[in-house]
């Protein structure tokens, strides 16, 4: 009966998530690498999260990809997490182990870094890199960027005691300080990444003035199928180079495809497709 099995199951939990790619850019990477599975969406409220996951999991489902707001609950819901999803205290992304345990990762700062690194062609060692935001994002990406080598990363935030907690968290891994918007983000820089979740209410950072000239490299985690406040403003400010967060979707899609599947997705193809406004 084997032939007859259903494929292996796969969701994307969030809230809300009936916008998330992650189904049509796992659908693509399950054609591609000739993996046979089912990806779907679940809609989960924050009361429901544990429940709803431990029934996919009982039911069956071997991996689920996490997104807002659920990503420290499921840090809290698996057995064991990996060292880059231990480092910021979220997961998204889970699967399940051969024993039957839950295994927490954290593929989002690997996708960020790929992304820079060799979809962009941008080079973090030794670079001074400014981060606006101090959530979640951030705290997925910092353990990454750090390991890259970059010459400082300041984490500029609304709420200035949340950039110096996070900054405090990170500090043993290299030089990086966080504080209020106006005092850290001083000077020019090589490298501005905004992971404010201002983008998705259409509003901007306050960025410093100064903090970008022709040479930095501007790069919004959200996306948008034009523009994001962020990168429009970046480019009027005469940033060198202004970037969505498309690559770092699709290739940390790649990397959970990864975790569950041992074959990574070749991705130049969707991300293509998605920058032009698939
Ligand atoms: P997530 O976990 O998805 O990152 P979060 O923890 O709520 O979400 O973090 C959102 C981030 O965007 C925070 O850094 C937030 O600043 P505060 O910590 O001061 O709340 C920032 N943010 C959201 N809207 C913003 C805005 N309009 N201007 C500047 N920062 C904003």
């Amino acid at each position: 009966m084997s032939g007859a099995a259903r494929p292996d199951r796969y969701a994307v939990v969030g809230h809300p998530v009936a916008h998330s790619r992650s189904p049509s850019i796992h659908a693509e990477f399950a054609r591609a690498t000739g993996q046979s599975l089912e990806y779907g969406r679940m809609d989960v409220l924050p009361e429901h999260f544990v429940v709803e996951l431990r029934a996919f999991f009982s039911g069956g489902g071997r991996g689920v990809n996490v997104t807002v707001p659920h990503k420290e609950a499921a840090f809290t819901l698996v057995d064991a997490t990996t060292e880059r999803a231990a480092r910021g205290g979220a997961v998204n992304t889970i699967a399940v182990r051969p024993d039957g345990s839950l295994l927490g990762d954290n593929t989002d700062g690997a996708g960020l870094v790929t992304d820079l690194e060799r979809n962009l062609d941008v080079t973090l060692a030794r670079r001074r890199i400014l981060i606006l935001g101090a959530g979640g994002a951030t705290r997925g990406v910092l353990a990454p960027l750090l390991a890259r080598g970059p010459a400082s990363i300041a984490i500029a935030n609304r709420t200035p005691g949340r950039a110096t907690a996070l900054a405090a968290t990170f500090a043993d891994l290299g030089d990086v300080v966080g504080g209020a918007y106006g005092v850290v983000d001083g000077g020019r820089w090589d490298i501005v990444i905004n992971a404010t979740s201002a983008s998705l209410a259409g509003e901007v950072p306050p960025l410093a003035a100064g903090a970008i000239d022709g040479a930095t490299v501007c790069y919004d985690m959200a996306y948008a199928p034009d523009d994001t406040a962020f990168t429009r403003l970046a480019r009027e400010r005469g940033a060198g180079e202004t970037h969505m967060g498309w690559g770092m979707l699709v290739e940390q899609a790649a990397e959970a495809f990864l975790v569950w599947r041992g074959v990574r997705p070749v991705t130049g193809a969707i991300l293509a497709r998605l920058r032009a406004g698939g």
